[in-house]
């Protein structure tokens, strides 16, 4: 990325400041080329420090910036659009939205300009480098796909899919780090029962967890496939595991993320 080039991050929250942190990291972006906004700029002083642009005005940020990341809530989304749209270019900016559930055809309408609009769904893994982001355009061969592909490459794996698609994989991937995260948790409460400390359990149910989904992630090998390899016949992983099945383990999982994803499709019914 041309060091010259700057990107704006439209409301520091959560999600904005680990894009913040993952690309500081990458160094894709040294932070004197990231702007991050918010209206509460006095809680962004540790990322001041650290030589980010801060600052409360979004039209400042946009002018000084060809890539914008807007990373608000859905409900506040219209207002900060409403704030930029004299200050978007269409030959200059590539819009990139994170909010769930806002569709690029209503963002260009509220813009009122033909920009380059990709949607991104990135979880909070994006801090470290780890995120799993899910991209998405008006088509598939949009050349604003390739430069968003470039930035959250640097942070974690992506994938591009259809837009329609976007508010399932934020169930999955985006909510989905609190549905392993609570699993990790979960599996660390047993490993104090059984006889560890709580920092080492969760440690222990942590690293234990990462070489799972190593082991699926570096040889593409299917779950089942890894689990017939320490289920041995009347062995004592079949008899944990069974039992967690006989409790809904599967189940709770497949429905949780269910009832997200219904959650998400509400989230933003304007278009
Ligand atoms: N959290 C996740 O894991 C995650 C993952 C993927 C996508 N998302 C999406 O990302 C968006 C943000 O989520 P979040 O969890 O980061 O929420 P959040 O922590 O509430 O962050 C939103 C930020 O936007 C700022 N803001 C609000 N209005 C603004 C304005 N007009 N101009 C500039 N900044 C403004 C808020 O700060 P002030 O009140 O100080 O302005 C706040 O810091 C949501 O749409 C969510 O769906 C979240």
């Amino acid at each position: 990325m041309d060091s010259k080039k700057s990107v704006a991050i439209l409301g520091g929250g959560n999600i904005g400041l680990a894009i913040a942190k993952g690309l500081e990291t990458s160094r894709l972006y040294p932070p004197e080329n990231i702007y991050i906004t918010r209206r509460h700029v006095d809680q962004l002083d540790e990322f001041k420090d650290k030589g980010f642009k801060i600052t409360g005005d979004n039209e400042l940020a946009v002018k000084n910036s060809e890539v914008i990341i807007i990373a608000v809530q859905p409900k506040q989304l219209e207002e900060l659009l409403a704030e930029i749209s004299d200050a978007v270019n269409k030959d200059k900016h590539i819009l990139i939205s994170i909010v769930s559930g806002a569709g690029i055809k209503m963002i260009k309408k509220i813009i009122g300009k033909n920009v380059p609009i990709v949607r991104a769904m990135p979880n909070t893994a994006i801090a470290i480098q780890e995120s799993m982001t899910c991209l998405s355009a008006e088509t598939k061969t949009d050349s604003s796909l390739k430069v968003a592909r470039k930035i959250f490459d640097s942070v974690g794996k992506t994938m591009i899919i259809d837009e329609e698609l976007m508010v399932p994989a934020t169930a999955l991937c985006a909510c989905g780090i609190a549905f392993f995260l609570r699993a990790v948790r979960a599996a660390s409460q047993g490993g104090i029962e059984i006889g560890f400390h709580s920092d080492e359990a969760i440690f222990m149910a942590a690293q234990t967890a990462l070489g799972a989904a190593s082991l699926l992630v570096k040889t593409k090998s299917h779950p089942e496939s890894e689990v017939d390899k320490v289920t041995t016949p009347r062995g004592i992983t079949i008899s944990g595991l069974n039992q967690m099945e006989h409790n809904g383990f599967s189940s709770a999982m497949i429905k949780g993320i269910t009832t997200s994803a219904e959650k998400a499709q509400l989230l933003y019914k304007k278009e």
